[in-house]
């Protein structure tokens, strides 16, 4: 108990620092200076950083990096992308150029409806309460009025409500289904707002509800929260060609490409060790353009993996059929975000991020961010299947290593040359960094 503290979110961002210093650091780190280098010099910048969380100390830096030569519906794209890990973004960056040439990337929204719900316990007759609901249905709505007006006047809003019987799963237990069609913005705030009134809304009328006994009166409301699980959300992303137009690797001719491509999606649909990482390599590319664009990748990855469940096992998020000598490859996602509101209008890269993708519309990014996930899979499934993986991640690997080992630029040079024909290892690197230093004694 000896590191328990109170009242630390009132204390100054130099007093948190101090405080950690002290309990963590034993006072001899300079805590203060490590963290304040990444600190922006622009203080007005500074605080909206500071501002987004809470007991905030400094700032978290990812790289972000850009994806030139999108073709999206006939549409030309940079993509931008936020993300640590090597390899991805020069993926999509080649990705990218391949399918240019091959008439670009195709999307289609396929339906766009979020939604939420009140889960409720009723203790009661089951006929009652469905009457009850189809009294309030309409109040239910229109006790949201002040919430969705704006929602309502951009295109969105409430879209249905339904009450479900779940008392299979649970004694007693229902849910208010509400669907919401939240137009540019990924609307978290709006569906949350909407299910409390609606909660409300509930438990005041059924107190009202003459049909109902003194204990069916007496819902009780456990809890109301939008879902992440968006399967009436979901966006289609493909790419064809003839089969002698895949020259993607020379360690393959175009046949030869399309068989273990289609096998490399086979195994990933049925076997959920490789299903996983298979989908890992689509969201490589998802988050990494949810984070520059503002979005919340942690539900777009719940979301997206529930999806990947949905037919009772885990599996894999993209298809590829080859039909009359026709490659074809898509991937359908569940996808929920926002162009407006949330941290968009305020993180100055996310409104640049934006800026460079043409300031989209909501369907527009979700179309954006499947095309990112596709060709990043494309990019990872054609490595895989060719040279294998190692190849193109050692090169960045070692440009980690020599960081690490904090190389100079023409020590950097001379090494890239150097394990082009030998085996990159944290040791061999490591030696031959050496030899370079004593020889230039
Ligand atoms: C690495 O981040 C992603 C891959 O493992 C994806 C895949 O295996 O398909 C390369």
């Amino acid at each position: 108990m000896k590191n328990k503290v109170e009242g630390f979110s009132k204390l100054s961002k130099l007093e948190k620092i101090n405080w950690i210093n002290k309990t963590y650091f034993h006072n001899n780190h300079n805590s203060y200076n490590f963290l304040k280098q990444y600190w922006t010099s622009d203080k007005e910048l500074q605080k909206i950083h500071d501002e987004f969380s809470e007991n905030t100390i400094s700032n978290f830096l990812l790289p972000l990096g850009i994806a030139p030569n999108f073709l999206i519906d006939g549409e030309d794209y940079t993509i931008p992308m936020a993300i640590e890990e090597s390899s991805v973004v020069a993926a999509a960056c080649k990705a990218a150029k391949f399918w240019r040439k091959r008439g670009g990337f195709k999307t289609k929204i396929i339906n766009f409806k979020k939604s939420g719900q009140v889960h409720f316990i009723f203790n009661g007759n089951v006929e009652k309460l469905n009457i009850f609901f189809l009294k309030i249905k309409k109040l239910l709505i229109k006790d949201c009025q002040k919430i969705s007006h704006n929602m309502t006047n951009r295109g969105g809003g409430i879209l249905d409500i339904e009450i479900l019987d779940k008392t299979n799963d649970i004694e007693n237990y229902f849910q208010l289904n509400a669907f919401f069609d939240t137009v540019d913005s990924m609307g978290a705030n709006f569906i949350n707002s909407c299910l409390e009134q609606f909660a409300k809304t509930i438990k005041r009328e059924a107190l009202e509800f003459e049909n109902f006994s003194v204990s069916e009166k007496n819902i009780e409301i456990i809890m109301s929260i939008l879902s992440n699980y968006v399967p009436e959300c979901l966006v289609r992303a493909e790419v064809s060609c003839p089969i002698e137009d895949l020259d993607v690797e020379s360690e393959l001719n175009p046949n030869q490409f399309a068989e273990k491509f289609k096998q490399a999606i086979e195994i990933a649909k049925t076997q959920k060790e490789r299903a996983v990482t298979h989908n890992k390599g689509i969201m490589n590319g998802i988050d990494s353009v949810i984070i520059a664009t503002g979005n919340d990748f942690r539900a777009i990855e719940a979301g997206v993996h529930a999806y990947a469940s949905k037919k009772g096992y885990y599996t894999s998020l993209s298809d590829v059929s080859i039909e009359n000598g026709v490659f074809k490859f898509w991937t359908e996602l569940p996808i929920s975000l926002g162009t407006v509101g949330g941290i968009t209008s305020i993180h100055p890269l996310v409104k640049w991020s934006l800026r460079l993708l043409k300031n989209p519309t909501g369907k527009d990014l979700m179309k954006i961010v499947a095309v990112a996930g596709l060709a990043q899979n494309f990019g990872a499934l054609s490595s895989l299947i060719s040279s294998g993986i190692q190849k193109g991640h050692m090169k960045m690997h070692l440009i980690n290593i020599l960081n690490t080992l904090n190389s100079s630029e023409d020590e950097k040079n001379k090494l890239i040359h150097y394990f082009k024909s030998n085996v990159v290892s944290f040791s061999s690197v490591e030696k031959e960094l050496l030899n370079i230093r004593n020889n230039e004694l």
